[in-house]
């Protein structure tokens, strides 16, 4: 079975989007990123919080609004939400429950990747023991309020391991394994 990576691009003070969920300050920090198109081949599902799937989008504006990592990625997607729309959304899956999509999207990834999007999800992924991987691509800039990558007021620590650590001008990556 593959692992569950949760992947997020954060700015130097720890938020992976601005107040209200604003995204439109990942704008200016997109651009080649080696190791990301490395991974977009290794990625084989998607598990996504359902305030990130109905969210703001760097990309908007562009022949990419709207898909996975910038256009480079296609694939399954599981939704979690309370509230699955009557109409279906091609290539997703709405999902009621973590653990029943923590396993629905291992089983579409194989032995590949489910790439989890969304820091309330990627919480509960960890709080169930589930998370394997953290990549953080650290964004030269400081947000000062909004979504942090992880918000567990009073929780407790999680050792991390770290296994690799790259960069380029307007990123810098940490990819950490989760020891528990
Ligand atoms: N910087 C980056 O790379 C990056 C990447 C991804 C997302 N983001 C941003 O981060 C923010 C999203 O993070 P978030 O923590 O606010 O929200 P989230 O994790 O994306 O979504 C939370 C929502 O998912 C649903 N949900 C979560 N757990 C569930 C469960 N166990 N069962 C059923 N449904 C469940 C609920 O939706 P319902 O209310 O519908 O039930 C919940 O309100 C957005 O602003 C997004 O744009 C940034």
């Amino acid at each position: 079975m593959g692992k569950l990576l949760y992947s997020a691009a954060m700015s130097l003070d720890g938020f992976i989007a601005g107040a209200g969920g604003d995204m439109s300050w990942l704008t200016a920090y997109l651009g080649p990123n080696p190791l990301v198109d490395e991974l977009v081949g290794d990625v084989g599902a998607l598990l996504v919080g359902n305030r990130t799937f109905g969210g703001g989008d760097p990309y908007k504006g562009t022949e990419n609004e709207g898909k996975a990592f910038g256009g480079g990625w296609e694939g399954p997607s599981f939704v979690l939400t309370h509230h699955a729309p009557d109409r279906a959304v091609p290539g997703v899956t709405f999902v009621g429950d973590l653990a029943a999509g923590v396993a629905a999207a291992k089983a579409a990834a194989g032995d590949k990747y489910v790439t989890v999007l969304g820091a309330g999800v990627a919480h509960q992924c960890l709080d169930a023991g589930v998370l394997d991987e953290v990549l953080v691509i650290i964004s030269p800039v400081l947000l000062g309020d909004g979504v942090r990558l992880f918000d567990q007021p009073g929780g407790a620590d999680v050792r991390l391991e770290r296994i690799s650590l790259s960069g380029v001008p307007h990123g810098t990556n940490l990819w950490f394994r989760v020891l528990g």
